[in-house]
């Protein structure tokens, strides 16, 4: 099964609409030769509208970090589906580490935003992953497998077909310290065993899985080599078109 690697960078609280603008600008010029790559960038909500304009004519797709489930109404300081949309986003991420960690999401408030981004037609990329601690007690497959249970409950296939899923092991996230390949792969193959059990076996074949934590021009060409990595989720790296161009164009080294 081929799937079409997919690398988008999370610009994370990063980038005044200015400095953004200059960064899209660099990228496309950069870019503009690769083929049968997809890319996305994800700006701070301020910078979405701008920098939609400024990829018109481009295949690069723009996301966004964030969502509130609900239309409209009275939730001050939150943004909805329906806005993003508006303002050109194809995709969203959801359940990013930093969110669970820091905004208190759960596998649930995960699911129902799942729900209503899909509801209103984005894409989105699902972000998973173990902590350190996790880990050293030899938790990673069940601290993944309840996030993939808890945040897909009530999603069929059809839904499925409109996602990425990223695993980032939170360890790896923003430290310098990726999970080697195979480590990766592990769990990649894991998810995608899960995803076989949950769903029908076009939907495991098809779904793409993103490595994220501390990727760079130097590791992404090893952790791609990997038959259950389909992509990458950057977030440092991805602030300079320099490293992030070399990210995207990795069949090239
Ligand atoms: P990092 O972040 O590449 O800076 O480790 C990845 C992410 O949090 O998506």
């Amino acid at each position: 099964m081929r799937r079409l690697p997919f690398i988008a960078g999370n610009w994370k609280m990063n980038k005044t609409v200015g400095e953004a603008l200059e960064l899209i600008r660099e990228l496309k010029v950069a870019i503009a030769h690769v083929k049968e790559v997809e890319v996305a960038v994800a700006p701070p909500f301020t910078a979405l509208y701008a920098v939609h304009k400024e990829l018109e004519g481009t295949s690069i797709r723009l996301a966004a970090q964030n969502l509130y489930w609900e239309e409209r109404g009275a939730f001050t300081g939150e943004v909805s589906p329906l806005m993003l949309k508006e303002v050109g986003c194809q995709y969203v991420i959801i359940g990013h580490s930093e969110r669970r960690q820091f905004f208190g999401e759960s596998d649930e408030t995960v699911n129902r935003k799942i729900k209503a981004a899909l509801a209103q037609g984005l894409k989105l990329i699902f972000c998973v992953g173990e902590t350190l601690k996790d880990r050293e007690e030899a938790k990673t497959f069940s601290v993944v497998e309840r996030q993939i249970e808890g945040g897909l409950r009530g999603l069929g296939d059809k839904e499925l077909r409109n996602m990425v899923i990223a695993y980032e092991p939170i360890w790896a996230i923003g430290t310098g310290k990726t999970a080697t390949p195979e480590q990766a792969e592990e769990v990649h193959r894991f998810i995608r065993g899960k995803m076989d059990k949950l769903h029908s076996r076009g939907v495991s074949e098809e779904i793409r899985i993103q490595y994220g934590g501390s990727v760079t021009p130097e590791n992404i060409k090893g952790l791609m080599n990997q038959p259950n990595i389909d992509g990458a989720l950057v977030g440092g790296a991805s602030l300079k078109a320099e490293s992030f161009s070399k990210i995207v164009r990795f069949k090239e080294m």
